[in-house]
């Protein structure tokens, strides 16, 4: 890890209520939020590639919808994170992320050999959650690492996004039962 000399600014944040001699240096915390953002930017980006792929393959109405509204809110999440590196005096950059990485080709392989119709769309869906739900755990780490760094405008534009990831993971369940059910209504058929 970079080194860095001591300024009157640097904190020591205590965690699990460490000591305060045991807790986190404060440009180490920021060390670890510009890496994260990197990552969830490289995941962003990704993910403007992947949903339309997923879109063309979507059945459901709904679930076109869902997805293409999310695709317009990706994209913004994009600036919004921009913003953020902004506030910290960085230029936007990206790390791969891995576990985005994975989803993203999980995701492929799904969509594969799926026939469009309620079981593609059902695997559509869970593969989604599984994307918002890592990134719900993404912005929640980040919003509070933005926090306890004193990242006013940052955490309140983390906090924009990570209600955003939210709701669509809300959105995807709702439209779930019914995707299910129409899956077996026409099984039935
Ligand atoms: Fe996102």
């Amino acid at each position: 890890m970079q080194m860095k000399s001591r300024k009157q600014s640097d904190k020591y944040f205590k965690f699990n209520g460490n000591p305060v001699d045991k807790g986190m240096h404060s440009s180490q915390l920021m060390e670890l939020f510009e890496e994260q953002l990197k990552d969830i930017l490289w995941a962003e980006k990704a993910l403007i590639k992947a949903i339309p792929k997923m879109i063309s393959q979507a059945a459901s109405d709904d679930l076109i919808l869902i997805l293409t509204g999310h695709l317009k809110e990706t994209n913004e999440q994009v600036t919004r994170l921009a913003k953020v590196f902004k506030e910290i005096g960085k230029k936007p950059s990206t790390i791969k992320c891995d576990a985005m990485e994975g989803l993203i080709t999980e995701t492929s392989v799904l969509l594969e050999d799926c026939e469009k119709g309620p079981k593609c769309d059902a695997g559509i869906i869970s593969a989604a959650q599984k994307i918002e739900h890592y990134e719900i755990a993404t912005y929640g780490t980040l919003r509070e690492f933005a926090e306890t760094l004193g990242l006013k405008e940052a955490e309140k534009l983390l906090l924009e996004t990570l209600d955003e990831e939210k709701t669509a993971d809300q959105k995807l369940t709702d439209i779930a039962v019914d995707v299910v059910n129409m899956g077996a209504a026409v099984k039935q058929a």
